[in-house]
């Protein structure tokens, strides 16, 4: 390689998340939540403003309504009934704190790389004291992490694409979890069906085995729900499942499968047919 060649080859940029995570909240978060996400819903819930419906699994609401993704997360709560639930990248604290208004019986916690995505939490919901605490998924599996039967996610590994990160998150977040994971992102971000069949097959899941659904909350929104036990709920085989309906992104699917294509796993010893 040339010298420029090598140069440019030690100071470029070589993958990067979408934003950065220490200036997160000034940059981006805090703006955003007030501008788009407050003045067009629910943020905040105090007793009586939300009820599970038993019977339909729908969660009901008083007054504004809630975000789509927020109100699958609650209703796939609500269904699953797990005695605790944790949120990674839990932001703001939103839904953790409209999750222990509806669910006061489950265990809530949740984690954040950003302090200051923490720091906000608090002033927002000061009842997450305690509850909540920095935790980078990214890192290598701490046993320090809260345990949760149920473990989720609403947008935070769509936006982390530093070389193998975000299947590093996925496999820790099935570690953490006893029973579920839910994740509740854009998925054109990432193959995410692809990369959870591939992680499993090379023997990356602490299950072993998953599987994978598609669930539906009653406005609208979609996820991917892994489960450690089979369930009745329509299976996801392909990423194409989730995506139909929805208008592709060229530029994000290309980075999707760029990610994918970085991926390793398992133990490979015919590397030469
Ligand atoms: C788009 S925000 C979403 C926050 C929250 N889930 C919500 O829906 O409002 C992404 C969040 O993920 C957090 N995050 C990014 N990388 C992370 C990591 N490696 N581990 C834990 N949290 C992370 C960020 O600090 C930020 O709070």
């Amino acid at each position: 390689m040339s010298i420029l060649g090598r140069l440019f080859y030690k100071s470029r940029k070589f993958y990067d998340d979408d934003f950065d995570w220490s200036s997160y909240t000034a940059d981006s978060y805090h703006r955003r939540l007030k501008g788009d996400v407050e003045s067009n819903f629910r943020t905040v819930s105090g007793e009586g403003d939300l009820s599970l419906e038993v019977e339909t699994g729908k969660v009901n609401v008083r007054g504004d309504a809630l975000h789509p993704n927020v109100q699958l997360i609650l209703e796939v709560i609500g269904q699953l009934q797990p005695t605790s639930v944790h949120e990674v990248g839990c932001g703001g604290g939103d839904h953790v704190a409209h999750a222990s208004v509806l669910f006061p019986d489950i265990q809530v916690t949740g984690g954040d790389r950003g302090a200051t995505q923490l720091d906000l939490a608090i002033a927002r919901h000061p009842q997450l004291l305690g509850k909540i605490g920095i935790q980078d998924i990214t890192m290598p599996f701490s046993d320090q992490w809260p345990r949760a039967d149920l473990v989720y996610s609403q947008a935070v590994i769509m936006h982390i694409h530093t070389a193998v990160s975000h299947f590093v998150a996925l496999s820790n977040m099935v570690r953490q979890a006893n029973k579920y994971v839910l994740l509740v992102e854009n998925v054109q971000c990432h193959n995410f069906v692809q990369d959870l069949i591939a992680l499993e097959e090379g023997g990356h899941l602490a299950w072993g085995k998953a599987h994978l659904y598609q669930v539906e909350g009653s406005t609208g929104a979609r996820g991917i729900l892994v489960s450690r036990e089979p369930l009745d709920l329509p299976e996801l085989v392909s990423d194409a499942q989730m995506r139909a309906g929805e208008a592709p992104s060229v530029r994000r699917l290309r980075r999707s499968d760029e990610d994918s294509g970085r991926a390793l796993t398992g133990f490979v010893r015919e590397w030469r047919k």
